[in-house]
C-alpha cells in the first residue's frame, strides 16, 4: 500500500490528523493495534478549550458537540469549607466547553467511517523503518498477513507506551519527567451533577474533583496514593471520601448512586524532545503527558495535531516547508507552558506524602492570595481556557 501519511494510532490525535488532512486532500492511513470499541471503551478528560472546539469544526465533526457541549464560563475551588468561583469569561473573555473524548472520538471516527478512508484496526507488531530517508514505510501484521504501507511522512499519534516515541534512538531524544505520589480514583455514575460548573477541592484528606459529561451524568475523582487498589473502593467508600472532602453545601447537595465505572489513573508530567525525526513526528501523548489536573492532554493532543496539519498542507499545497520545520519547536513552546500550568494546579490543590507544615501553609497561602487577586485569578482564567498558539 501506498499514502501520503501513515498515521499510527487511532486516539483523538490520530483521528483529527486523519481529518484536517482528508478535509485538506492529503490522503492518509490509520493504523491502531486495538479494536475500535476497545478505543471507545477509554474514559477520559472532558474540557475543550476553545481552539479545541475550533479545531473540531475545522475537521467537520462539530455538529453534535455544538449540541451536546455545555459551555462553562467558570470553574470553582473549594477548600476550608468554602467555594470560590473563577469567572472564565469575565477574566479573560473566553469559556471551555464540557464534552466526553470517549464522544470527541465517537465523532471522529463516525466521520472517518463516512467519508470512506482506510483505517487498520487490530494491527499487530507495528514497526517504523527508513524514516530518516525520503522513504519510510510502516510494516504490520494483520489476521497472519504481514503488510507495508510506503509513505512520505509517518505522525506518531499512538499514546504514551506506544511504538514511535521507541523506535527513535535514545541519544537523539531528551526526555523530561515527574511522576507524582499519587493518582486519581474516577468514578462515572447517571447522576445529576453537583453543581452546574466543576469545582476543584482542596482538603486535608487530599484532592477531589466534581466534572460532569451531561446535565444527568456525573465524573468525580478523589486523589489516592498510588499504591491503592480500585477492589478496595465500593462506591459506597467512593461516595463518603468525596463527600468529606468537599464543602458542606456541595456535600449536602451531591446526589449518590451506582457506579458506571471506577478507575485509578496515575499522575504524571513528561516530555520529549524534539518532536521531530527526520519524516517522523510526533503528536499527543507520545511526545508529552500531563498530569489531569487542568484538562490539558486532549488540548495539548489538539494543537499538535492542528500545527502539523498546517505543516504538511504547507508541503503538499505551497510547495513550502518551512511551517513543517517549526513544527517541534512551535509545539513545544505551547507544550512546556500547559507542562507548568498543570503542574503548579496539581502541586497546588493536592496532599503530598512528604510535604511539611512550611509546605502546607505555602499552598494555604498561595490558595488565599489566589482567590483574593485578580492578578492571580486572571493568571489561572487565562491558563485554564488555553494560551494562543
Ligand atoms: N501501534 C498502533 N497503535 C498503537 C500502538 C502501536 N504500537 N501503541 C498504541 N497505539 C494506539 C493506542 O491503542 C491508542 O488507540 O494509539 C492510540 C493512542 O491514543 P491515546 O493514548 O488516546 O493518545 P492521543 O491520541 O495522543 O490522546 C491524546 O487523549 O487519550 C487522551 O490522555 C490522552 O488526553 C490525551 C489525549
Ligand atoms: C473530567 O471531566 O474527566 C475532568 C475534568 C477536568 C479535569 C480533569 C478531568 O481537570
Amino acid at each position: 500500500m501506498r499514502t501520503q501519511v501513515a498515521i499510527i494510532g487511532a486516539g483523538p490525535a490520530g483521528l483529527l490528523l486523519g481529518q484536517l488532512l482528508a478535509k485538506a486532500g492529503i490522503d492518509n492511513i490509520i493504523i491502531e493495534q486495538r479494536s475500535p470499541d476497545y478505543v471507545l471503551g477509554r474514559i477520559r478528560a472532558g474540557i475543550l478549550e476553545s481552539v479545541t472546539v475550533d479545531a473540531l469544526e475545522r475537521a467537520g465533526v462539530a455538529a453534535r458537540l455544538r449540541e451536546d457541549g455545555l459551555v462553562h464560563d467558570g470553574i470553582e475551588l473549594a477548600f476550608d469549607g468554602r467555594r470560590h468561583r473563577i469567572d472564565l469569561h469575565v477574566l479573560v473573555g473566553r469559556s471551555v466547553t464540557v464534552y466526553g473524548q470517549t464522544e470527541v472520538t465517537r465523532d471522529l471516527m463516525a466521520a472517518r467511517q463516512a467519508a470512506g478512508i482506510t483505517t487498520v484496526y487490530e494491527a499487530q507488531d507495528v514497526s517504523l523503518h527508513d524514516f530518516g530517508s525520503a522513504r519510510p514505510v510502516v510494516r504490520y501484521r494483520k489476521d497472519g498477513m504481514a503488510h507495508e504501507i510506503h509513505c512520505d511522512y509517518i505522525a506518531g499519534c499512538d499514546g504514551f507506551h506506544g511504538i514511535s516515541r521507541q523506535s527513535v534512538p535514545q541519544t537523539a531524544t531528551q526526555t523530561f519527567e515527574r511522576v507524582y505520589p499519587f493518582g486519581w480514583l474516577g468514578m462515572l455514575s447517571d447522576t445529576p451533577p453537583v453543581a452546574d460548573e466543576l469545582i476543584y477541592a482542596s482538603h486535608e484528606r487530599g484532592f477531589a474533583l466534581c466534572s460532569m459529561r451531561s446535565r444527568t451524568r456525573s465524573r468525580y475523582y478523589v486523589q489516592v496514593p498510588s499504591s491503592e487498589r480500585v477492589e478496595d473502593w465500593s462506591d459506597e467508600r467512593f461516595w463518603d471520601e468525596l463527600r468529606r472532602r468537599l464543602d458542606p453545601q456541595s456535600a449536602q447537595s451531591l446526589v449518590t448512586g451506582p457506579s458506571i465505572e471506577k478507575s485509578i489513573a496515575p499522575l504524571r508530567s513528561f516530555v520529549c524532545e524534539p518532536m521531530r525525526f527526520g519524516n517522523l513526528f510526533l503528536a499527543g501523548d507520545a511526545a508529552h503527558i500531563v498530569p489531569p489536573t487542568g484538562a490539558k492532554g486532549l488540548n495539548l493532543a489538539a494543537s499538535d495535531v492542528l500545527t502539523l496539519a498546517d505543516g504538511l498542507v504547507g508541503v503538499y499545497r505551497h510547495d513550502d516547508k518551512r511551517e513543517l520545520d517549526a513544527y517541534s519547536a512551535r509545539c513545544l513552546r505551547r507544550i512546556w507552558k500547559a507542562e507548568r500550568f498543570s503542574w503548579w494546579m496539581t502541586s497546588l490543590m493536592h496532599r503530598f506524602p512528604d510535604a511539611d507544615d512550611f509546605a502546607r501553609r505555602m499552598q494555604q497561602a498561595e490558595l488565599d492570595y489566589l482567590i483574593s487577586s485578580e492578578a492571580a485569578c486572571r493568571a489561572l482564567a487565562e491558563n485554564y481556557v488555553g494560551l494562543p498558539y
